[in-house]
């Protein structure tokens, strides 16, 4: 088979379907578009040509986001979901360089790095999931490629400080593109995109796949120096926003105050949940400012098997470095926060009594 051993190497992408009602493994929002604006999509979408192809680079779209978020269109590159931007910056910059990241971290950044061949560089948060500084910024000193650093971090939920990042995006300015995934900004009310006024290395990565409840739609964006967003734009695919996606957005964007009210919701079902988990025994979640909550229990796989057994989906991250006994869920709607925290409970009892599922 004429495959890359680089691919060969690399395990598939570690996702399974289960059985389960209450979905909170993905991070998701828990809330759909509302039916007005599908219907006001579906009725558009009826009255698009199928067979003519979608505008190059999502051009209008474009212009509306960047109106939306008070950005230049030419700062903008979209693309179906950041995963393909992820993708695009390790081609543009890490290929036979380094790709440079915190351990844990969101896992697609390692698995590109792997697939494009670039070196992996993954540095272990310190304790209380703080950034490892000293080695960062020797890494950055020492060599060059790509730094990718979640803000929000994922999957531990916590925010970096201010302070840290600028240190990190003045020490990568010379030799390295620092990407800022802001993939669940929306929840912690932070935003550092006005880094790409002062370093032109620096992209600020968005995904319409959490607060904007568009998971399944896929759509992304990157926010960077014009110049940057010109080189960058070369790496996604022409015409690969479709008319659906392009549909989608533009309706959800000119419409898009209902979202204000769902993210409230959001934070406070996170407060609501985090208190909970507190208060039970041996389980201690973690801080977090994104729409999930890292937590540990004594034993995650009993944990997770007897909760799936309940048909409730969480996911496991007692795999990655320092999690040991790690679960994570996502905040959901009250009812579905309700049917976890029971199922938790049931859990606890359970597990007490010996039972295992
Ligand atoms: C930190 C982070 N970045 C990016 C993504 C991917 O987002 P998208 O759906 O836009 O590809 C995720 C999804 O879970 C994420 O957690």
């Amino acid at each position: 088979m004429n495959i890359r051993p680089e691919i060969l190497a690399v395990p598939a992408y570690n996702f399974s379907e289960q059985n389960y009602k209450t979905k909170l493994d993905q991070n998701e929002s828990p809330y759909d578009l509302p039916a007005k604006l599908k219907a006001e999509v579906l009725a558009k979408f009826a009255k698009l040509s199928f067979n003519r192809y979608p505008q190059l680079d999502a051009h209008s779209l474009r212009q509306k986001l960047a109106k939306n978020i008070g950005w230049s269109s030419n700062n903008i590159v979209i693309s179906g979901g950041s995963n393909i931007l992820i993708q695009a910056l390790v081609s543009a910059a890490a290929i036979n360089k380094t790709v440079l990241t915190i351990r844990p971290s969101f896992s697609l950044y390692a698995m590109q790095a792997q697939i494009q061949a670039a070196k992996l560089v993954e540095i272990s948060l310190k304790e209380g999931f703080e950034l490892p500084m000293a080695d960062l910024l020797a890494e950055l000193k020492k060599s060059a490629g790509v730094f990718f650093i979640a803000n929000p971090a994922a999957p531990t939920g916590n925010l970096f400080s201010k302070q840290d990042i600028l240190a990190l995006a003045h020490a990568s300015s010379e030799s390295w593109l620092m990407v800022i995934d802001e993939a669940y900004h929306e929840f912690s009310d932070t935003d550092y995109s006005y880094l790409i006024n002062d370093f032109e290395h620096v992209v600020s990565l968005r995904t319409l796949s959490k607060a904007y409840g568009l998971a399944g739609v896929r759509l992304g964006y990157g926010l960077m120096d014009k110049k940057l967003a010109q080189e960058i734009q070369k790496l996604i695919i022409p015409f690969s926003i479709s008319i659906f996606q392009e549909i989608v957005a533009e309706v959800v964007l000119d419409n898009s105050q209902y979202l204000e009210a769902r993210i409230y919701d959001i934070k406070q079902e996170h407060k609501r949940v985090f208190a909970a988990l507190e208060k039970m025994p041996n389980i201690s979640p973690y801080q977090s400012t994104t729409n999930f909550i890292l937590f540990k229990v004594n034993d995650a796989a009993s944990f997770y098997n007897n909760l799936l057994a309940q048909e409730v989906l969480i996911r496991r991250q007692d795999h990655l470095l320092n999690l040991e006994n790690c679960l994570r869920v996502n905040i959901g709607t009250k009812e579905e926060n309700d049917i976890f925290l029971a199922a938790m409970d049931q859990t606890i009892k359970e597990l007490a009594n010996g039972k295992t599922s």
